[in-house]
């Protein structure tokens, strides 16, 4: 989707002291580069912990309650710094972005994720001691995982369209 509307905005956003600030400095984009990438390994890795478990995949000692309440916080504090992260990749070239298909996607698909990951949370702290997975959190975790990759694949993808 590449609106005049959303073109304007961005010319806009790209003319703010703000953005202008960011293109002038040498040290903003590799610095949020850096962040928005550490927190994608935090969050995959919290995220395949989980997903790994919940289709058993991985060890069964602990039970998939547990799993999801060890490791599920991780994604709620990885994703503030990508937001912010993002936000100042964002202001600094507005149109690569904001213009960008493969971002759209990218923003479409984590919404949905988040839903999921909500879902999944819900399910573990309503069902201490599940150790078996459901129906439910089988489709729930397959999904996400499907939905996280094709985020990072998304993420790296606004750099070629
Ligand atoms: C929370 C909101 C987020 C915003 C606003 C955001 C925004 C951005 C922006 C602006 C870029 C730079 C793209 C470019 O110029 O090439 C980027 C890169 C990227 N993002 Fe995000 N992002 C967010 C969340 C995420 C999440 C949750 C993931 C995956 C778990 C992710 C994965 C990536 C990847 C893999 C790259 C490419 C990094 C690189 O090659 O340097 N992002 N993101």
């Amino acid at each position: 989707m590449r609106t005049s509307g959303l073109l304007e905005f961005c010319a806009y956003l790209e003319n703010t002291p703000l953005a202008l600030a960011i293109q002038d400095s040498f040290w903003a984009v590799p610095i949020m580069q850096t962040l928005h990438i550490l927190a994608i390994s935090a969050l995959l890795i919290a995220m395949l912990l989980i997903n790994l478990r919940v289709l058993n995949f991985a060890d069964k000692s602990d039970s998939i309650s547990i799993v999801i309440s060890r490791y599920m916080h991780i994604i709620w504090l990885a994703l503030p710094v990508l937001l912010v992260s993002g936000c100042i990749l964002i202001v600094g070239e507005p149109a690569r972005s904001l213009a960008n298909p493969a971002f759209q996607m990218k923003m479409i698909m984590l919404l949905v994720v988040i839903i999921i990951s909500v879902g999944i949370q819900r399910i573990g702290s309503k069902n201490h001691g599940l150790s078996q997975p459901t129906g439910t959190i089988k489709a729930l975790s397959i999904l996400s995982l499907l939905l996280w990759l094709g985020i990072v694949a998304c993420g790296r993808w606004i750099a070629y369209t």
